[in-house]
């Protein structure tokens, strides 16, 4: 039995729609969202209530483990290990084991937790998110035919959620991923002003690219209700990436070694989302 948390965030609900598809066995952790995909057992687990996670964890022997909040992590892994789970597949962070961005260092961690603990593991570490451009930069998109940013022009190898939600679904279900870390990223590495272009020509309107100094960009965050300590890690990982000291325009080979096909390119992601971004 495979336990999927966070299985209504952006990565957890692809993989568990295609462990669905597949007919692996699988459990849903659910929060608070309710889930969408039919005919899955689901489990109630809140981070913040311990006793919440043993009941999830009875008869699982591997763990797929992500939250929203790293600090919830290792108590996972150690409710993992205590109910028997033999192997954790993690998402972490890209780089997490050699970048210094704080968000990185925190992941490096959990891995290093999850490695101590005896189990077997596969850690995914995916670079940043095309589906940002939906979750966190849709509503200005849609609003403002804009989105805000303080990365200057600085490439990115932004990796679709799908990918990485196809990955996950292999190294959870073939052999041969056992105690490996795969960093992940998309075909190419664009900046903000490439982005631009390809969102315009999928939607078919102009969205343009508004450059933030470092201190408007974390004001607007906090605005937004993104709590202060985490608008402040953005912001600091941003002007790292224009300083060119993170390793974020770095490509690997891993979604195309695991899936047998090239990643998802940002043009192709823009064209699948337009309708979520106001396009037609
Ligand atoms: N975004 C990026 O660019 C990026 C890049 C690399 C790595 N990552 C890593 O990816 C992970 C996030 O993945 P994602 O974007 O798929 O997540 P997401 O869409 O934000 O979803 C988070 C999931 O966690 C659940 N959750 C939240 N609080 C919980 C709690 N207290 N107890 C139990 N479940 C809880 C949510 O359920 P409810 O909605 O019901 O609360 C949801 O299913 C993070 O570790 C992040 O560091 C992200």
């Amino acid at each position: 039995m495979i336990l999927v948390t966070g299985a209504t965030g952006t990565i957890g609900s692809e993989l568990l729609q295609e462990l669905v598809r597949q007919g692996e066995p699988v459990r849903a952790a659910v929060h608070i969202r309710p889930l969408d995909v039919d005919g899955v057992e689901t489990c109630s687990i809140d981070y913040d209530r311990p006793g919440t996670l043993p009941p999830a964890l009875e008869g699982v022997d591997t763990l797929f483990l992500l939250s929203q909040e790293v600090v919830h992590e290792k108590p996972m892994v150690d409710a993992a290990k205590e109910a028997g789970v033999r192997r954790v597949v993690y998402i972490s962070s890209f780089k997490a084991d050699t970048d210094t961005f704080i968000v990185g260092q925190l992941h490096r961690e959990v891995e290093q937790h999850i490695q101590g603990s005896g189990m077997a593991w596969t850690f995914l570490r995916p670079n940043y998110l095309m589906q940002n451009f939906v979750t966190l930069m849709g509503d200005d998109i849609r609003n403002e035919d804009a989105f805000y940013d303080s990365i200057g022009d600085a490439r990115v190898s932004r990796v679709d959620a799908r990918d990485v939600s196809q990955v996950a679904a292999r190294v959870l279900t073939r052999p041969g991923h056992e105690n490996r870390a795969y960093d992940l990223s998309g075909p190419e590495a664009l900046s903000h002003h490439q982005a631009e272009e390809a969102l315009s020509d999928a939607l078919g309107r102009p969205i343009r690219y508004v450059e933030l100094d470092d201190d408007s960009f974390r004001r607007r965050l906090i605005s937004q209700g993104i709590p202060e300590d985490f608008a402040g890690f953005l912001e600091d990982v941003n002007r790292r990436n224009r300083n060119g000291e993170t390793h974020d325009d770095t490509l690997t080979d891993h979604v195309q070694n695991i899936l047998g096909r090239e990643p998802t390119s940002f043009s192709q992601f823009c064209r699948d989302y337009a309708p979520s971004l106001g396009g037609n």
